[in-house]
């Protein structure tokens, strides 16, 4: 642990700390994986701005879910060429938001006839690209129904339907599932699309300018308990679709970098502001423990439903019960087991049970790890009027951004 964060975290816990440093070297990770791929970054894994800024200086531009996200992306910095606003049930309003900031990835043949609409009440005409539901599933067998995409045995409804329309495809863009952590089921994903986007171009006779081959490279968030993706197994197949490319659609390449960039940049901290015994067991209390960073408090939930059986993953609300390590950074004298808890009115209002570590007193730093995605961002921070906690990026040289 740096010094400069225990400090920082000591002034303003409860509180996010985002690592830049961390930041960047994921996403150098990124770019030596996929040297011939523009990497898109998924804005709700995190919207804080600071670290949206941050990555759009690295050059990266945007996978955004909503309007908003689109808006956000362009304040940080982004060109609207690099953005890329792929949602299911986009509203009227929302494309007209977005409009003139982004490129617009429609999900459903209904919403390809709302955008004609639209184009032809403002007399224009406009490129798209589309989701697509792919007749082959991850890892194999067949594609099954989705909410998201147009399904790819109503290509030619799509062909007939952009007769009628001023609108164009120019681009296709393809996720299945997040967080994978075999470098041979994502790969083969990626062919698979690869395959797919060549179907497209036949079948709509259109010209593609982009390939979006979505996210899916998985974190370790516990080497103890799950092995990274092998990357250069990765690279192989990524690398054999680019030389294609470039003899074939001459397409732009992209790959939406989900959680990888800021998963592991990311702390949350707690401070400990009150502790009591009851009955037998010892409790510590926080501040902002589930309405600050709510997913430890559902993984307790979960297995007390389920018992002693197996926990699947739920994207995003569950990832593993592993996911969000907590180191106590306690002044007590040995180590002691209790509860640590929230200061809410509910009794779901949990860290974690029975948890073993240092022993804590009143003051103390609680600190979670891996929570720079889907954390803060995926709390009922309102809940019961708290402040919510803090957010910071951390430079190396000590410099913060809020
Ligand atoms: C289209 C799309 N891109 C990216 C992501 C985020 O990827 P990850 O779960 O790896 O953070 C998702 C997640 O649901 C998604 O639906």
């Amino acid at each position: 642990m740096n010094d400069h964060i225990l400090t920082l975290a000591r002034e303003n816990a409860p509180c996010y700390l985002y690592e830049y440093d961390v930041l960047r070297q994921q996403t150098e990770t990124l770019r030596r994986t996929f040297p011939q791929y523009d990497l898109l970054y998924s804005i709700k894994a995190n919207p804080f701005p600071p670290v949206v800024r941050a990555l759009a200086a690295l050059g990266i531009g945007a996978d955004a879910a909503s309007a908003r996200e689109v808006l956000l992306s362009r304040e940080c910095g982004m060109a609207a060429g690099d953005i890329f606003f792929s949602a299911a049930g986009k509203t009227e309003q929302a494309l007209e938001t977005a409009w003139n900031d982004g490129e617009i990835i429609a999900d459903s043949l209904g919403e390809v006839a709302r955008i004609g609409a639209l184009c032809q009440r403002k007399g224009q005409r406009r490129a798209i690209g589309v989701r697509m539901n792919p007749g082959f599933g991850m890892g194999g067998g067949t594609g099954g129904p989705s909410k998201f995409g147009i399904n790819e045995e109503d290509l030619p409804r799509l062909k007939a339907l952009l007769d009628t329309v001023p609108v164009t495809v120019e681009g296709i863009h393809v996720h299945l599932k997040s967080q994978n952590l075999d470098a041979d089921v994502l790969g083969g994903c990626y062919r698979d699309s690869w395959a797919l986007a060549k179907r497209v171009q036949q079948a709509l006779g259109c010209d593609l300018r982009y390939v979006n081959f979505g996210s899916g490279v998985g974190v370790a968030y516990d080497e103890r308990y799950e092995q990274p993706m092998d990357l250069e197994r990765l690279r192989a197949y990524t690398d054999a679709i680019a030389a294609e490319n470039a003899v074939t659609l001459k397409a732009r390449l992209m790959i939406e970098t989900g959680r990888f960039p800021t998963a592991r940049a990311g702390t949350y901290w707690l401070k400990v502001v009150d502790k009591k015994y009851s009955r037998g067991k010892t409790y510590v209390i926080t501040e902002n423990c589930m309405n600050g960073l709510q997913k430890p408090a559902l993984a307790v939930m979960l297995r007390h439903a389920v018992g002693n059986g197996a926990l699947t993953p739920y994207e995003p609300l569950f990832t593993s019960e592993w996911a969000f390590p907590i180191v106590a950074h306690g002044s007590g004298d040995g180590t002691e087991t209790a509860d640590i808890v929230g200061n809410l009115c509910c009794a779901a209002d949990v860290l974690a049970e029975d948890f073993t570590g240092p022993k804590l007193e009143v003051g103390d730093l609680i600190e979670v790890k891996n929570a720079g995605a889907y954390a803060c961002t995926l709390t009922a921070q309102r809940f019961s009027g708290h402040q919510p906690p803090r957010e910071l990026l951390v430079y190396g040289d000590g410099r913060t951004e809020s």
